[in-house]
């Protein structure tokens, strides 16, 4: 064991930034057993450095300017904590091209910027390591990039949000909406600062962006994720579901299919019977499939102080066992070599081919449901199940629920904009897609 420290320089002193340090002071040890040699924070810098911290800093040099931080010398690592791409990317970049290693958690900061990040890394022969920014204290970097590397990837499925599963979880409990649970998820500080990040789907893009990349030897593109939130679904569906045996889940999907790859972050019924189903609260999970392992599954805290510093650490102590190797015999930050990443082609969502969950609001009177079904018979979109509750005596206009079976999507938009122009369908048509998982 080498008795020189790897030396941290920490960018951020947030809830992470604190994590950090906690972990490596308590488990320093164990740590250091493990990587080879201690690893030690010597240096910090964040927004407000003065400000009083509730972890303890005694040794740290506290930093005004973050980019003296990257270039100082007696710093090995920097940890990036700060979130965003500004000023993220320029200190990220500014530390590789200092030749410091950089570990980060910024999962905006890889997935929109990825690319850059990873040919400077090649060209300073420095390493980053993210393995916090996608679910947190999962350490499902590692288990797509490495451990699972003997497979073809077929698909990863992933609950990689919590406040979207926060959020939807609560949905299924009697009398809880949208609004009041959001209202509930960003006072316990699940939710980004800018909550639409997370309802909205875009902090999912960015994770699955890096899953896809890693699984399918595919350039970081987030750009091509097809992205929907949860902000149109309500307890109703929630409900239709659950006695449909379905649970709504905000699933992020990468698939490889005949026509390339498939990249879509949405609502999704899953069936209950699946253990992805089953995930609740802010917990996040994985699901990769793999044509040798076959299906694989992690679950874990995707978000939190010491979760998210787990990951930190975990890539810190990888750091510190390649520190002084030769470049070309390190794994690749996203698993293929950077010379063999291919461009396959990202299948656009009209060529999607799924099933669908659709609620209708019909006027109640006969021979309504034979017009709808005409028109999906019609389109050659064959039903799974219909399903109309009782409804209250004289009610004018009742809800429908049908599942279809899979079917090209450009076909079920039609056939929607058809069963619309019918003058006994009333707004609004709500349409989620289904996933077996199998
Ligand atoms: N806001 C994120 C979530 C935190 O809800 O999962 C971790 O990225």
């Amino acid at each position: 064991m080498s008795s020189s420290a790897l030396k941290i320089g920490l960018l951020g002193l947030g809830t992470v930034g604190g994590g950090t340090i906690a972990v490596l002071s308590r488990n320093a040890d164990v740590i250091a057993r493990r990587a080879g040699r201690p690893i030690e924070v010597v240096a910090a810098s964040a927004r407000d450095i003065t400000k009083p911290r509730a972890f303890d800093l005694s040794g740290i040099a506290l930093v005004e300017d973050p980019i003296e931080l990257v270039g100082r010398p007696d710093v090995d690592v920097v940890v990036e904590l700060i979130g965003g791409t500004t000023p993220a990317k320029d200190l990220v970049l500014a530390a590789l091209e200092n030749g410091k290693h950089v570990v980060t958690a910024n999962k905006a900061l890889i997935a929109l910027h990825g690319n850059e990040i990873f040919e400077a890394a090649q060209r300073t022969q420095t390493m980053v390591g993210f393995e916090a920014a996608v679910a947190g204290g999962i350490p499902v970097i590692k288990a797509a990039r490495e451990a699972l590397s003997g497979n073809r990837i077929e698909w990863i499925a992933g609950i990689i949000n919590g406040t979207c599963n926060f959020i939807l979880s609560a949905m299924s409990e009697p009398g809880r909406e949208f609004e009041p649970v959001l209202a509930e998820a960003q006072a316990l500080g699940y939710a980004e600062a800018d909550p639409s990040f997370d309802i909205d789907g875009i902090d999912a893009a960015h994770k699955l962006t890096i899953l896809a990349a890693i699984a399918f030897g595919i350039p970081l593109q987030f750009e091509s994720v097809f992205v929907e939130g949860i902000r149109h679904i309500s307890r109703a569906d929630v409900e239709y579901a659950a006695r449909l045996g379905y649970r709504i889940k905000h699933l992020a999907m990468a698939r490889q299919v005949a026509d390339g790859i498939e990249l879509r972050v949405h609502p999704t019924l899953i069936p209950t019977s699946q253990l992805l189903a089953n995930v609740d609260g802010v917990m996040n999970a994985i699901m990769i499939n793999g044509d040798a392992a076959g299906p694989t599954l992690y679950y874990g805290a995707g978000a939190g102080a010491e979760p998210t510093a787990s990951a930190v650490v975990a890539d810190l102590v990888d750091v510190a066992r390649a520190f002084g190797s030769d470049s070309e015999n390190r794994v690749p930050p996203l698993a293929f070599q950077a010379d063999r990443l291919t461009d396959l082609p990202i299948v656009s969502m009209e060529a999607l081919e799924t099933a669908y969950y659709l609620r209708l609001h019909v006027l109640n009177q006969a021979g309504v449901l034979a017009d709808v079904t005409r028109v999906l018979g019609a389109g050659g979109i064959s039903i799974e199940a219909i399903l109309q509750q009782e409804s209250d005596p004289g009610a004018a206009i009742v809800p429908i629920i049908i599942l279809v079976h899979p079917v090209p999507e450009h076909a079920m938009n039609q056939a929607l904009v058809e069963i619309a122009a019918l003058s006994q369908v009333h707004e609004p048509i709500v349409k989620i897609r289904m996933e077996s998982l199998t």
